[in-house]
């Protein structure tokens, strides 16, 4: 793992106030893994999104990417260095359709500008018909349904296909590292074995990317992790396999009385 591995924290910390929401968190991935993040609410998985996708700046520790820690970076930036996210709660433009929204993601890897809007319009008029080209290409790799759907405003899907829309978009910026927080919040048993499906589908088709994923349904984990990690009050309490983790006394006691994870 130690020569593999992409992205790793070291003693993560972040306190608002007297809270300490994430303590002393060192965690890592390896190329073309899939962690899973769990831990009770509350507990500090969407605070290590936000840290590593530089919304907020730890208190203490730092984190790194393919060898170079990206504290103190702006989102942007570090969106370009190759980590994208999406939301526990969805940002998606409601009136955009599938295709624009699409769009939003990949205007992080484009080359050209206003100045080429004006002066090289050929240039410009190329970079968009590909990225319509790599869009469409995308969104049939994901599931094949959603290129009849490109025109479809995304508010006017339903809750499993804007998911998928939001992955898409998170992957149309050609991501090494991808957050996925909950992306399965408040569907079917069904539809979460779907969007697994779609998610392990992308996966393989580019091994190269590793992704963190935030889940509370032990089924999803175990479906789609190669490792788990889990979390307490900011705290990391147990990392190994799914049946490791699941059967640890400390994780077992996190959750006992808890909205959450069935263990
Ligand atoms: N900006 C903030 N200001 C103050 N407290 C915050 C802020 N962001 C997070 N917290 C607190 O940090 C702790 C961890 O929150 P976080 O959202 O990371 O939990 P979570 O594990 O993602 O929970 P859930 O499963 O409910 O999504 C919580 O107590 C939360 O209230
Ligand atoms: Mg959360």
């Amino acid at each position: 793992m130690e020569n593999n591995r992409i992205f790793w924290t070291k003693d993560l910390s972040i306190s608002f106030g007297g809270l300490v929401a994430v303590d002393h968190v060192n965690i890592d991935i390896a190329r073309g893994e899939v962690l899973g993040l769990i831990g009770p609410n509350g507990s500090g998985k969407t605070t290590i999104f936000n840290i590593i996708t530089g919304i907020y700046t730890p208190t203490d520790g730092d984190f790194f990417f393919e060898g170079e820690s990206l504290l103190g970076k702006p989102p942007y930036e570090i969106a370009r260095k190759g980590i994208a996210r999406t939301f526990q709660i969805s940002r998606l433009c409601l009136d955009l359709s599938v295709l624009d929204n699409v769009f939003i993601g990949m205007h992080y890897r484009q080359k050209h500008w206003l100045i080429d809007a004006v002066f090289r319009r050929d240039l410009l008029a190329r970079e968009v018909s590909e990225a319509r080209d790599r869009a469409f290409s995308l969104l049939s790799v994901f599931n094949k349904e959603l290129v009849g759907l490109a025109g479809v405003p995304v508010g006017a899907l339903p809750q499993i296909d804007r998911r998928r829309v939001e992955i898409c978009r998170a992957m149309a910026m050609e991501p090494r590292l991808l957050l996925l927080d909950e992306p399965s919040a408040g569907m079917t048993l069904e539809e979460m074995t779907e969007l697994m499906e779609d998610i392990r589908k992308v996966q393989e088709e580019s091994k190269e990317i590793s992704i963190i994923i935030v889940e509370h349904d032990m089924t999803v984990i175990r479906s789609i992790s190669d490792r788990v990690v889990a979390l307490n009050y900011g705290r990391k309490i147990a990392e190994g396999t799914c049946e490791e983790v699941s059967h640890n006394t400390e994780v077992r006691e996190a959750y006992l009385g808890k909205r959450g994870i069935k263990i």
